[in-house]
């Protein structure tokens, strides 16, 4: 689908991923609607139409997809809220998936991109992980993204348009304020020694937002449908590396804290040749760059009390 003069739908386009999103989208030329449940400081001065509501509101989210060519679905609740709050979080995230991919059908939508997690596959001992391995979540957050990429391939295939489901690693960048990335990194903003479990060996796949946002324009162009996609840098680093970088950053060496259990699981890093391949997805941000920005991005806040 081309992008430019296209009208696209982003649920949760006020979120740390929508935002960058939303911003990429309009470089491109599309006529972007926004679905979120909050009036977002990150969509400030940005050209687009903002709807504040909630996804599981079926009648709202159908009036948002009217006249829309594509949908870019990352409304969600996130994953600490989401593996406790099982109500709340099947409201938004598996009734409320279930409008948006009705609406889509609805009202003629040619094209929907949802954004899954990889942590839908589960535990596993795979390194890399190709899009083929089973999902078997162990936690409710990772079940309701599995969940929702079912309800997804249902519909698609009920209405019959079309789409692309996309699992992103672990994402980091500026904005962020959960997980491990602005966790280490604040900690040596303050001068303090990051704690990290284990003997901090344990690797994730960390990928920037704006590689992230790539991803989801990239997805939302190609021909191709009913295909699902790691987003991720697709190489490992540890949390020993995570700090040692920050710490080159900030021109100072810090020795981590080690505690809790060694963490014996694998990498969790996942193989990116589908994507380079179908989709022409390959992440541009380096790590030190992509942690420089975030390091920037504190600073500001710090420096200006948010
Ligand atoms: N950030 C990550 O590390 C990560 C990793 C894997 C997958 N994802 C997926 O990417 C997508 C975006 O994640 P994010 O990190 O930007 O999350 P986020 O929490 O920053 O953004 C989610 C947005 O959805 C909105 N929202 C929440 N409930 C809503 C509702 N009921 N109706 C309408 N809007 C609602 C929130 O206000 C928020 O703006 C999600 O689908 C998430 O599962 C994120």
């Amino acid at each position: 689908m081309q992008i430019e003069r296209s009208k696209i739908l982003v649920t949760g386009g006020g979120g740390f991923v929508g935002a960058p999103t939303v911003r990429a989208l309009i470089a491109a030329g599309a006529q972007v609607r926004v679905l979120d449940s909050v009036r977002s400081p990150r969509l400030e001065g940005l050209d687009c139409e903002v709807v504040i509501g909630d996804i599981a509101d079926a009648e709202l989210v159908g009036n948002c997809c009217a006249g829309i060519d594509g949908v870019l679905h990352l409304a969600v609740l996130p994953l600490t809220a989401a593996n406790t709050e099982h109500e709340a979080a099947f409201q938004t995230n598996v009734r409320g998936s279930f409008n948006v991919f009705r609406a889509a059908g609805d009202n003629g939508v040619k094209r929907v991109v949802y954004s899954s997690a990889s942590s839908a596959y589960g535990p596993t001992a795979a390194v890399p992980i190709r899009e083929d391995h089973p999902l078997r979540p162990n936690a409710f957050y990772p079940a309701t993204k599995a969940a929702a990429e079912m309800l997804l391939r249902g519909l698609a295939g009920a209405y019959g348009y079309s789409f692309a489901i996309l699992r992103y690693m672990n994402v980091y960048g500026p904005g962020q304020r959960a997980g491990v990335v602005p966790a280490v990194s604040q900690r040596l903003l303050a001068g303090e020694r990051p704690q990290l479990s284990g003997d901090g060996t344990q690797g994730f796949d960390f990928v920037h937002i704006e590689d992230c946002a790539q991803a989801n324009l990239l997805a939302m162009a190609a021909e191709v449908n009913g295909e699902d996609f790691n987003v991720g840098h697709g190489s490992v680093a540890s949390l020993n590396e995570l700090v040692a970088i920050v710490g080159e950053i900030l021109g100072e060496a810090v020795e981590p804290t080690y505690a809790g259990d060694l963490v014996t699981a694998p990498p969790r890093v996942g193989d990116v040749t589908k994507p380079r391949e179908l989709l022409g997805f390959e992440a541009q941000v380096e790590l030190a760059d992509g942690l420089r920005s975030v390091i920037v991005e504190l600073r500001e806040a710090a420096a200006s009390g948010v």
